[in-house]
């Protein structure tokens, strides 16, 4: 086995957001075990590590209720080790979650200050995110859900999600700020249960927006499994409608509470089938994703502020193994030849003959009365030997 250069680079587009390496791991059981992370250091580390760029939400980087000159001190600060290190920022989020004005929920809470305050909120960051050149704007909505269905009118929480979304997009097509909107599901936590939980759910209230054209998706790796969903479907069907607007990479072990572990370190194989899909376009073979490769998790509680960095290089080596064992796996003519027999490509021809419509199907006899299902139902499939191909090139035996 080949592991070709492993050292990561901007070129990879590897980014991580500002709360992922800065997590002091307190949880709801504990204490921080870290201190703080200066955003600067962060950016200089990420950059020596070969990181293309950092992403944030506005309280990571400018402490909640900040003035306007302290706000642009730590602007122009975190700006300046930008540009020393050459990092960019493409995605900006707001954090709608932290302070207990959102504990009913921001874009949806039930009193209408707080649905106020909440879009100003994003109002202000998003000028910030257009300062700095953000291309996608991530909506993760921690709190808007419910502990207490009969609480909620929830018909009203998706109209007042869908008025923000709407209002929030006019903003940016009038600013003429060229940022696309990213709604990030999941299915719980913190809130018993969050509204838009899964891939399938975002997608569909997207298409109701008036601005659908630039809303799309940020599924989390481990979101999607935490509601036992296949993840790697959810991006499959995300990059067929053209929503996969950005992804948050990271490792969870089925579900449970969100684990936010390294890339990789949860499901190693769906996370070898994502890359392969991300990196190779699966089997039809297009690269169908130019966008960040985001991870978004959480260095393990029991890391020291080294551990973190170790946990930083993890996500993006992580990565790059898997991009070449894909590589190496589409490449073998062994695993060609196993997927010709099973006809993997075929799925690709069109079910229909070209210009053919149900009449023709209906006058074709070899499709119905003729087709011997009996006989065509005892073939194997021949799907188990390219599983077993796909773990030889994932353990590294091929
Ligand atoms: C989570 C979420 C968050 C969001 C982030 C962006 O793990 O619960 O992924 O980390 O991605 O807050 O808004
Ligand atoms: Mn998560
Ligand atoms: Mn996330």
């Amino acid at each position: 086995m080949s592991t070709g250069n492993l050292q990561p680079t901007p070129d990879d587009r590897f980014t991580f957001g500002l709360w992922t390496v800065g997590w002091q791991a307190r949880d709801p059981f504990g204490d921080p075990t870290r201190p703080a992370l200066d955003p600067v250091e962060a950016v200089h580390r990420l950059a020596d590590l070969g990181a293309y760029g950092v992403t944030f939400h506005d309280d990571d980087l400018i402490p909640f209720g900040s003035d306007a000159a302290v706000r642009r001190q730590h602007i122009d600060r975190f700006r300046s080790a930008l540009d020393e290190t050459g990092l960019v920022v493409p995605m900006m989020t707001t954090n709608l979650f932290t302070h207990p004005v959102f504990k009913e929920g921001a874009l949806t809470a039930n009193d209408r200050s707080v649905r106020r305050y909440a879009m100003r909120k994003v109002l202000h960051n998003l000028d910030l995110a257009a300062e700095l050149g953000a291309r996608t704007y991530v909506f993760w909505g921690g709190r808007e859900g419910a502990e207490v269905d009969v609480a909620k009118d929830l018909p009203s929480a998706l109209d007042r999600y869908r008025e923000a979304l709407d209002t929030l997009a006019q903003y940016v097509v009038d600013q003429g700020y060229g940022i696309r909107f990213a709604v990030e599901p999941k299915p719980n936590e913190p809130r018993g249960d969050i509204f838009l939980p899964t891939v399938g759910h975002a997608l569909a209230f997207i298409s109701t927006l008036e601005h659908a054209d630039m809303v799309g998706v940020n599924p989390e790796v481990g979101h999607e499994q935490m509601s036992n969903l296949n993840f790697v479907h959810g991006i499959a069907q995300a990059l067929w409608q053209g929503k996969l607007f950005h992804i948050d990479l990271n490792g969870q072990h089925g579900p449970k509470f969100d684990q936010d572990l390294v890339f990789g370190h949860g499901d190693l194989i769906s996370a070898f089938g994502l890359v392969d899909l991300l990196e190779n376009g699966g089997i039809s073979g297009a690269s169908p994703y130019d966008g960040p490769r985001h991870f978004d998790y959480k260095p393990l509680r029991t890391e020291d502020a080294d551990g973190v960095w170790v946990s930083a290089a993890a996500n993006m080596r992580t990565y790059l193994l898997l991009k070449e064992r894909a590589h190496a796996f589409r490449a073998d003519p062994e695993v060609q030849e196993a997927l010709a027999m099973a006809g993997a490509g075929d799925l690709a021809t069109p079910t229909l003959g070209s210009g053919e419509s149900y009449q023709e199907l209906l006058a074709d006899s070899s499709a119905f009365e003729d087709f011997d299902a009996e006989a065509r139902a005892v073939r194997g499939e021949g799907v188990v030997r390219i599983d077993q191909l796909m773990v030889e090139h994932l353990t590294g035996a091929r």
